[in-house]
């Protein structure tokens, strides 16, 4: 294969940095008006008096949507749902009074120009009916009546495992035991590109909305659900989006609010959401960890518990599976888990890359290396005494798990051997020097896909599905694995997603498109190749006259036999003889639901800290992480996306939380001045290591997938080198400088 493998650079590259690329907010529709929203200064309550008098009184102002002037809305929770809503009843914009937390849209402005609805927005009087909220986990804690079960054990995939073993037994009887409580605050998505949509008003109802999400087909469904409209009255597109990390799965408010203003007023309407306003939207839920962690003295693991409290709103029950990473990833015969939701006057939690990972087994990490101390062993040594072939939940192998070799290459690569055990051992001038590592899990995942090429006589290819490309780099991994299967050049390739009329796809996240994209064009090509060698058996002579489709394949823009490569018959030609200039074929690829083995990728992540004796400044100075994530397609954006989950580990480790005032119920950073993330001046040396991990069970390309990965484990890894450098162990994430005093 040419291209598959490869470090290619991305084919969309040329158009973002020369701004050809177009994102949500920057179509321009002729006659477009702009919406600005108001939000909501109160946690709970319901709105008393809505005075839009003023806001309306200002020259350019077109009107002012609130819930009592808002075209009809179904009254039903279905009409609301997504493809990836949780359980309750989903938020309603503009629907009535009620408030169900701080900076809840309100009102929308709509004027001719955005500064003039800006600042009539900032004209919209309200008083409110408050009501007693509660924002802090901490204190809903403390009344066990108000804390709700997430799931019954195995009752879907978001529940905690079934339990194995007498856990509780076996940690009283344990020769060395560990148990710690570790905290995650919230934390926001932060992507470079604000949520926006611009709806363009076609005449006769019909909408092409540009929208910043995830899944163009998901919010087809929405608006169609929310405004019972036509599916072919409405085309969803985001051919580009600037991040999401989890935030666009579910379709956000403001694509609600443009469409809407776009109906009442038969107009174009585009509504861009503030930074600030982006704190209103979903966020990585808080989470208290407990674990406990029982081993013999030789190391050997004999029990884990793992419970988790972590967030929701008051009126959706999101969760997802913290606590079974621990039961999972390291041979261990008793296991037990437990998770209840704290609902709190917010807007409800949402996935955020390696949702239920980065935050599971950042617990998870941080105790096997206090388990580590205790046991006097090496944290190293000790995962490779508990390394596991096998997954202990499902009880069957894996397809492949090469984590071994992360843990070898990692290692070797930073330096391990050469780490003296000791906390605060090593030093460099006045900075201490720590090393931490931890193991990092994610699932290989894979969904159904329907991909659609058109290949023309002049060797052109267009490949489409409506998938988004969130950054990852889908475009270009598309045209690689086109290219590779059609015998063609990449720059022969086009590829179209993002648009919800395109082939089907779910929404992009889970780390699930890559792989399931590329088999479906590796499916669909197979289907081309078959019309073709069709066509050119009907050719005089043809060389293929009893030839089966498994015995040629297409190359050099030929088909050609596998078995005899000066067998062959251009495209151009079987095409010409059989009087076609295009074939076009679309198919569905499904993956089989492998009952006998299990599929995961895996990290091991090495880091190296330096905190400055006097001002417990850290800097990770240092990071490797070796990665077995099956076949690479594209070895240059892969390594960008752990890169970038990396660096992410670095600010949930050091940086990252939103802040609440619980007076008001309100994020006190919604900026990110004030909401840190890490900066370039934070970020040193990463290396990115891929290991072989062949794998011809997971899918017939060998892919895993890895837009996950990368931030799994890495918060730990960097918590358990600042314990190494200072002695201090801290248990509250993010460790900042005053937590080392
Ligand atoms: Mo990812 S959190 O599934 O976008």
């Amino acid at each position: 294969m040419t291209y598959i493998g490869t470090a290619t650079s991305r084919v969309d590259g040329h158009a973002k940095v020369t701004g050809a690329a177009k994102y949500a907010a920057e179509i321009h529709p002729d006659d477009l008006a702009h919406g600005c929203v108001v939000t909501s200064t109160i946690a709970k309550g319901r709105i008393a008096r809505l005075d839009v008098s003023e806001a309306l009184s200002v020259d350019g102002v077109i009107e002012v949507l609130t819930h009592l002037n808002r075209p009809e809305m179904p009254d039903d929770d279905n009409a609301y749902k997504d493809d990836v809503a949780p359980d309750g009843s989903p938020f309603r914009p503009l629907y009535d009074d009620r408030i169900l937390f701080d900076g809840q849209p309100i009102a929308l402005v709509v004027a001719e120009e955005p500064e003039i609805a800006q600042f009539a927005a900032s004209l919209v009087r309200v008083d409110y009916d408050r009501e007693p909220h509660v924002t802090d986990m901490h204190r809903r804690r403390e009344e066990p009546s108000a804390l709700k079960p997430s799931a019954k054990p195995g009752a879907d995939p978001f529940a905690p495992p079934k339990p194995r073993g007498a856990a509780e037994k076996a940690f009283a009887a344990a020769e060395v035991r560990h148990q710690g409580e570790y905290y995650v605050p919230i934390e926001h998505h932060n992507p470079m590109e604000l949520y926006a949509s611009t709806v363009i008003f076609e005449g006769d109802d019909k909408l092409t909305i540009y929208d910043k999400t995830q899944g163009v087909q998901n919010v087809q469904r929405y608006i169609c659900g929310v405004f019972k409209l036509d599916p072919d009255d409405v085309r969803v597109m985001s051919p580009f989006m600037g991040g999401g990390f989890g935030s666009g799965l579910r379709p956000q408010y403001q694509v609600v609010l443009a469409t809407l203003a776009a109906l009442a007023l038969k107009r174009s309407v585009r509504v861009v959401l503030t930074r600030q306003q982006m704190y209103g939207l979903g966020h990585r839920p808080a989470m208290i960890q407990r674990i406990e962690l029982g081993a013999k003295a030789d190391g050997t693991l004999e029990t884990v518990t793992h419970d988790a409290l972590t967030v929701t709103s008051q009126y959706e029950h999101f969760y997802r599976q913290e606590t079974g990473w621990s039961g999972l990833l390291y041979q261990c015969a008793n296991a037990t888990y437990a998770h209840k939701l704290a609902p709190l006057d917010l807007a409800t939690s949402c996935d955020m890359r390696a949702p239920s990972a980065a935050t599971g087994v950042y617990a998870l990490e941080c105790a096997m290396d206090e388990l580590a101390v205790a046991l006097r062993l090496d944290p190293l040594d000790l995962r490779l005494r508990c390394y596991s072939d096998r997954d202990q939940h499902a009880e069957r192998p894996y397809g492949s798990k090469n984590l071994r070799d992360c843990y070898r290459q990692g290692a070797e690569v930073f330096g391990w051997d050469k780490r003296t055990p000791e906390p605060r051992s090593m030093r460099d001038g006045n900075e201490l020097v720590g090393w931490g590592m931890a193991t990092g899990v994610w699932e290989a995942l894979q969904v159904p896909i329907a991909v659609r090429i058109a290949l023309t006589s002049n060797g052109h290819a267009e490949v489409s599905c409506a998938t988004s490309d969130i950054g990852t780099g889908t475009y270009t991994i598309m045209a690689q694995v086109a290219a590779d299967m059609l015998g063609l050049p990449l720059d022969a390739i086009t590829v179209k997603l993002g648009d919800s009329t395109l082939p089907q796809s779910p929404v992009e996240g889970g780390s699930w498109i890559a792989a399931s994209v590329a088999n479906g064009i590796a499916t669909t090509s197979d289907a081309v190749r078959h019309e073709l060698l069709g066509l050119a058996k009907q050719m005089p002579n043809s060389p293929f006259a009893d030839v089966a489709p498994d015995e040629v394949m297409l190359a050099d823009g030929k088909l050609v036999s596998k078995r005899d490569p000066a067998s062959a018959v251009s495209i151009a030609d079987a095409m010409r003889h059989g009087g076609v200039d295009r074939i076009e074929q679309e198919k569905t690829t499904r993956f089989a639901k492998d009952e006998s083995r299990s599929h995961n990728v895996h990290s091991a992540v090495f880091v190296e800290v330096k905190v400055d004796e006097e001002l417990g400044v850290i800097r990770v100075t240092r990071v490797v992480s070796a990665v077995a994530a099956g076949r690479i397609l594209n070895t240059k954006t892969a390594g960008s996306q752990i890169l970038g989950g990396v660096v992410w580990g670095i600010g949930m480790a050091l940086h990252e939380e939103t802040l609440l005032d619980h007076t008001f119920g309100r994020v006190m950073n919604a900026n990110i001045a004030e909401y840190h993330v890490p900066v370039n001046a934070d970020i040193h040396d990463i290396k990115v290591i891929f290991v072989d991990e062949p794998d011809d069970t997971i899918n017939r390309l060998g892919i895993k997938g890895l837009g996950e990965i990368g931030i799994v484990g890495v918060a730990a890894a960097v918590a358990n080198a600042v314990y190494h450098a200072t002695g201090k162990r801290v248990r509250d994430l993010p460790i900042t400088l005053d937590k080392l005093d």
